[in-house]
């Protein structure tokens, strides 16, 4: 029998990866329609979160934003200890009966906590890797959020953070699709949905927010989601294909998202950064 892998031992987390995991977390019904939001964009930055903040076993991660995402039983699957920090106390609670559920022996541990992104529970400077993906847009308060992450950032820590990108101006998203009500520059709520705030970022906002207050560099700068990805498939009528059919946004990232991030450079619907605090 193989050893098990030891404490330090790198996580690679590919894409097909995250659909076996996926699969073995919520059962084979995931690949017609996905139970939480695992879908193309997921495919594409949880494997981009764990090679950037170069995880190892034994690593613990604090994940800001965790709803019901796989990502946190997929890092602990790897032997990664991972801090479930959400909210919504009924999304931590599915996430603790999911891990229940699903926990092995050589799991990396598994802290939810139900707490506000903008006030965090955490020590000062006691986090040395943090994971945002598709979270930190919705918070309204983004600012005191920012000032958070530099707070519990340790010296030397490392965030991998995901979100909206414009590199001006958004006045419309999901036009004629989904109805979006501008709320503020680059914000919008989705009609009568309470709670879906979502902004897009401009370096500058990017910079203010997140770079600053953590007295951080950027190192990773990565995007997805340009004119064929975002432009002929997501913000479509096709959309409604979003939730479904996973299979096919395995080949959409593996095959599209690189040729599109080497040939195409308009605008990405969204970021994949990293901070690093000195
Ligand atoms: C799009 S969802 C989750 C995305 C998830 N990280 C993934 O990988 O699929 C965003 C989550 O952020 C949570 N959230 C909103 N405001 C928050 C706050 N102030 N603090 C912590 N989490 C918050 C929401 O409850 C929601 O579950």
């Amino acid at each position: 029998m193989a050893d098990a892998p030891r404490a330090g031992a790198p996580v690679q987390l590919s894409a097909m990866r995250c659909v076996a995991y996926e699969i073995a977390l919520n059962g084979w019904a995931i690949l017609r329609e996905t139970v939480n939001d695992f879908s193309l964009w997921r495919i594409i930055e949880y494997p981009w979160s764990t090679k950037a903040l170069g995880l190892r076993r034994g690593d613990l991660v604090l994940d800001i934003g965790s709803g019901t995402s796989s990502y946190p039983h997929m890092l602990a699957k790897e032997g990664v200890d991972v801090i479930v920090l959400e909210l919504d106390a009924d999304r931590v609670r599915w996430q603790l009966q999911k891990r229940r559920a699903t926990a092995r022996p050589g799991d990396g541990r598994f802290f939810p906590l139900v707490a506000s992104a903008t006030d965090m529970p955490i020590r000062s400077e006691s986090v040395d890797r943090l994971a945002a993906v598709s979270s930190l847009e919705h918070i309204p308060d983004d600012e005191s959020v920012g000032r958070e992450i530099g707070r519990v950032l340790a010296g030397g820590g490392l965030a991998a953070i995901t979100i909206p990108y414009t590199s001006t101006e958004r006045t419309g998203f999901f036009q004629g699709i989904r109805k979006f009500i501008q709320v503020q520059r680059n914000a919008f709520v989705q009609e009568g949905k309470a709670g879906s705030f979502f902004r897009f970022y401009t370096d500058a906002d990017i910079d203010r927010v997140y770079v600053r207050p953590a007295n951080a560099r950027i190192g990773e700068w990565r995007g997805f989601g340009r004119s064929w990805l975002n432009g002929r498939y997501h913000e479509t009528k096709l959309t409604k294909y979003w939730r479904r059919y996973v299979l096919k946004d395995l080949l959409l990232a593996l095959l599209v998202h690189p040729i599109e991030e080497r040939l195409d450079h308009s605008d990405p619907l969204y970021v994949m950064f990293t901070l690093r605090k000195p």
